[in-house]
């Protein structure tokens, strides 16, 4: 039987998402406007728990400030009524022709100028609405042409503002998180800190490096042939998992923010199996709201939006029974053990050894019987096996 989604189970959407009216390269707009009061109302009914949103999305561009006041308004009424709440909120520095090249890494300075206080307009909105993470995805940031892009000069840009907007939450208060959203292109033919990688790196750079986080997207990673699991495993090892944006995409093409698991269904199954169950051999799972970042498919009246919105959910939760039925299968047990999975938790020197004491011991090298490390044959076959069965349902 397929989990019906409760708030507990805290999903959320962006509401560029389920709002989204399908305007693409090459048509327009296959579907009417959605406002965020009626995204806020279907998304509570259909289980979900909080809704995101860019600045642009809930107020368009170019409101009075009268009117800006009144959606908010009828926005937190909406809230108020359905207990949805708003996790996370980010900014639309990619739309307006303006950021063209960039908003926080734009060759011109009025241009940076102007990106960082539409961010500080929006933290103060986020900050009203309880938003505790701040995402930062830069679309934008990021060149076409190699030389006329100093990427030095860029990411000396790209601090200099994430350094700012840190102090402004703090010294207003707000005790945010701020997360980053890797992508390795789209719209820009390159975009700066593209992978989790290049994300991960660049947050030591910052002065605020413990308030800055990762946000990382499924279909992202895997437009640059990485694993997605991998890199949400290393991010939770350095504890900079601050968000997720789930989703589903066919190996490296454009950017298709399909329904979560419809793309590489296994490595859906072991995302969901991490963030759930934490690695093999302990460690932190994922406290954070479950968000989906996908585009219902252009084809779509509103009906198959709320049909694709309630996929999401009823995939993750397919999934994460699934992931649970298989941590606790003994023949799966047996075979983690057979392969050694929970054995690379212990050290590789032993308390208190030294090169010295590693350089005397025989065993490790001289005497080390290399014929039967080198014949052994690990299991991994197996747990694979396993795992496929599991996902599948026929164990
Ligand atoms: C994409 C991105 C965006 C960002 C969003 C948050 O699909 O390329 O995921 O959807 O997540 O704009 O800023
Ligand atoms: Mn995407
Ligand atoms: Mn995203």
């Amino acid at each position: 039987m397929t989990p019906t989604p409760t708030r507990e189970d805290k999903f959320s959407f962006g509401l560029w998402t389920v709002g989204w009216q399908a305007r693409d390269l090459f048509g327009e707009a296959t579907r009417p406007v959605l406002a965020g009061v009626e995204a806020v109302h279907k998304l509570a009914e259909l289980g979900a728990y909080g809704i995101t949103f860019h600045d642009d999305d809930l107020v368009p561009p170019g409101s009075s400030s009268t009117e800006r006041q009144q959606i908010i308004d009828k926005f937190k009424a909406a809230l108020a009524e359905t207990g949805l709440v708003v996790p996370m909120v980010t900014t639309n520095l990619f739309g307006d022709p303006v950021f063209k090249d960039g908003g926080f890494t734009s060759n011109d300075r009025t241009v940076r100028r102007y990106a960082l206080r539409k961010v500080m307009q929006n933290m103060d909105l986020a900050a009203e609405l309880g938003a505790q993470i701040y995402v930062f995805w830069g679309g934008r940031e990021g060149s076409e042409v190699d030389f006329a892009k100093d990427v030095r000069a860029a990411l000396d840009r790209y601090r200099e503002g994430i350094d700012l907007l840190a102090q402004y939450s703090i010294d207003k208060g707000y005790g945010m998180r701020f997360a980053i959203e890797p992508k390795p292109n789209e719209p820009r033919g390159d975009i700066l800190l593209p992978t989790i990688g290049h994300a991960l790196a660049f947050i030591t750079q910052l002065e605020h490096h413990e308030m800055v986080g990762i946000n990382p997207e499924t279909g992202h990673e895997q437009m640059a042939s990485l694993n997605y699991t991998h890199g949400i495993a290393q991010a939770l090892w350095q504890n900079k998992l601050f968000h997720i944006d789930l989703n589903g995409q066919k190996g490296p093409r454009y950017d298709q923010d399909l329904v979560f698991g419809y793309g590489d269904l296994l490595q859906a199954f072991s995302t969901v199996d991490l963030l759930e169950n934490g690695a093999p051999g302990g460690g932190p799972t994922y406290d954070g709201d479950r968000h989906f970042d996908y585009k219902p498919l252009r084809t779509e009246s509103m009906e198959g939006v709320w049909e694709s919105a309630l996929a999401n959910m009823e995939l993750y939760l397919t999934l994460r029974d699934r992931s649970h039925a298989f941590r606790a299968d003994p023949r799966v047990q047996e075979a983690l053990a057979a392969g050694g999975v929970a054995d690379l938790n212990t050290p590789t020197l032993d308390p208190g050894e030294d090169h010295t004491r590693l350089l005397a011991d025989r065993s490790a090298y001289e005497d080390y019987d290399l014929e039967v490390a080198r014949g052994k044959g690990y299991g991994f076959a197996r747990i694979q096996r396993y795992a496929i069965e599991h996902l599948l349902g026929v164990r």
